[in-house]
């Protein structure tokens, strides 16, 4: 299927839908993989290449950047066409970005392993990646900025706002994290030093779950969930509203990651108190997701994908009240090293963009493939459950081993020793871990459900005409 000048540009879009799919089995292998290790750390085989301290990475930027970004790069590009009414901008450029980005992935895939870094959490990759990744993406804001320039509608749709805060944003915290003196073609050294070097770190960390994993995923969702409803958005004025106060709020976050550190106490302060200024627009946003199913919240009994996205926005209500929590200091001094935070990680990443995305793709395979609906319902309601269930038990887990991690290591005795040696902490984690790693499965197993379930749909639709540009209506 080809577009031709006068159909909406959907060859990128099927290419990364599929691509997110596939990223996602790959990236929640690698999850289980490392769950699976911190049971049995033999499962390393002694091979440098599969040890944890690498495979870990290779998890995190499998899931955020080939999945989450393969989900919003698909994502956008269909949004940004059927609200403006236009076709996207040099589609030639269009599949640049998608040609280029899994260049991206598949350098990381192979430098990661060898153990080439730059030691920055969710930033790890060397230089030139870096130089590559920059390219790609000022390519992608070239077209989502023309398609949306070229509009021929008047109005600029809310999802497209979060979009374009997504791409701008990640833009600048990429560029600024990642600036460094190279001294080989696989390794340099960060511009910044010390507690600058770190504030500089986390400011880009934050705002990576800020902008890339949240976001980029509210665009999905302002889009995605009326859809899905056949409904308009709950309000629109609190979706104005929510857009303005999270962007500008998030900024100041970061400092919450560096709570008892050398960063100057005002300093952590400040994003204490941003972080719990964020509880307000970060619930607006979820109220008016979940709002907008007043009066058909009989959908939710037929239709799976329309659960996928309302257990999403919980999920996402979930971690944006933990968030704030976990950064008050004295919360956080109990938090910080434990797995409450591996815990708040998954509720955010797992229960929020893992969800709203196999949502969103969902709906879209058929759209985008000319078919009428998925393969199997069924599949996807049974994909829905082994999720949920996965994930509950993921979080649960997470969240008594952390506190009990946290209240062993600050156990006294009366002569002022610890009650705990570290490993009768470890020791005591050892049934959560397990707990945790049925949970990864769940999950895994699912994505694979999903999997087959597009294949048969895809394969079924074969004959189908590409779309034409909707015309704007008139008057
Ligand atoms: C089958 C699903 C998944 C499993 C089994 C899994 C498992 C894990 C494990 C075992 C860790 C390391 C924890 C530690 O070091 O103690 C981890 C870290 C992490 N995972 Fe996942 N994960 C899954 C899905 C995801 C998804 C979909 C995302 C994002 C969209 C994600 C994002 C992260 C992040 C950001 C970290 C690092 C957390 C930190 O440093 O605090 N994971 N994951
Ligand atoms: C109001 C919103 C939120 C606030 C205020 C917040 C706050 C926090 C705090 C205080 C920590 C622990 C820092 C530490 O002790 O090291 C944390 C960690 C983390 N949060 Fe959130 N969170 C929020 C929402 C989310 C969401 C929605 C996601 C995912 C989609 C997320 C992903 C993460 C990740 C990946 C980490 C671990 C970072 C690392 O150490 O590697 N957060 N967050």
């Amino acid at each position: 299927m080809t577009d031709s000048a006068n159909t909406y540009s959907d060859t990128v879009v099927r290419q990364f839908s599929i691509m997110t799919i596939v990223w996602g089995i790959v990236g929640m292998l690698a999850g289980v993989w490392i769950a699976a290790q911190l049971i049995w750390p033999v499962l390393n085989f002694d091979v440098p290449w599969l040890s944890y301290g690498r495979l870990r990475p290779l998890h995190t930027n499998a899931v955020i950047f080939a999945f989450g970004g393969s989900a919003l790069f698909a994502t956008s590009y269909y949004v940004v066409q059927r609200t403006c009414h236009q076709r996207l901008f040099l589609p030639w450029l269009a599949s640049f970005t998608f040609w280029g980005w899994q260049l991206v992935i598949v350098l990381a895939a192979i430098t990661l392993p060898l153990g080439l870094t730059q030691g920055k959490e969710y930033a790890e990759l060397e230089w030139p990646i870096d130089l590559l990744i920059a390219v790609v993406w000022v390519s992608y804001a070239v077209v989502f900025f023309g398609t949306l320039g070229t509009r021929r509608v008047q109005h600029i749709y809310v999802a497209n706002w979060f979009y374009a805060a997504f791409i701008i944003t990640v833009a600048i915290l990429h560029i600024v994290n990642s600036l460094a003196v190279p001294v080989t073609l696989g390794k340099s050294y960060s511009l910044y030093s010390g507690t600058v070097d770190a504030m500089v770190q986390w400011w880009y960390g934050h705002n990576a779950v800020g902008f890339f994993l949240t976001a980029g995923f509210l665009g999905i969702m302002y889009y995605f969930v009326p859809k899905q409803a056949n409904r308009p958005i709950y309000s629109y004025r609190l979706s104005v509203v929510h857009f303005w106060a999270l962007i500008s709020i998030y900024m100041w976050a970061g400092p919450h990651h560096l709570h008892y550190t050398t960063l100057p106490d005002w300093a952590q302060s400040l994003g204490m108190v941003f972080s719990l200024m964020l509880l307000a627009p970060s619930w607006g946003g979820m109220i008016n997701g979940i709002m907008t199913l007043s009066g058909a919240w009989h959908k939710l009994r037929t239709d799976p994908i329309l659960k996928f996205m309302i257990v999403s926005l919980s999920f996402y209500g979930m971690s944006t009240f933990e968030g704030p929590m976990m950064s008050i200091r004295t919360v956080n001094a109990l938090s910080h090293y434990t797995d409450w935070t591996i815990g708040h990680v998954h509720s955010g990443a797992l229960g929020w963009v893992a969800m709203i995305s196999v949502g969103a793709i969902y709906s879209l395979i058929p759209r985008i493939y000319g078919r009428e609906r998925m393969y199997s319902t069924r599949l996807i309601d049974f994909h829905f459950w082994t999720t949920t269930i996965g994930i509950v038990l993921y979080i649960a887990s997470m969240w008594i081993a952390g506190v009990m991690q946290g209240l062993m290591w600050r156990a006294v005795n009366d002569d002022g020793t610890l009650t705990y040696s570290f490993v009768e902490s470890l020791e005591a984690t050892y049934p959560f871990y397990s707990v945790r790693l049925v949970g990864g499965v769940l999950v895994l197993g699912g994505m694979f459900v999903m999997a087959y379930n597009v294949w048969k749909t895809v394969e079924m639709g074969r004959s189908i005409k590409p779309v034409p540009v909707l015309e704007p209506a008139r008057g």
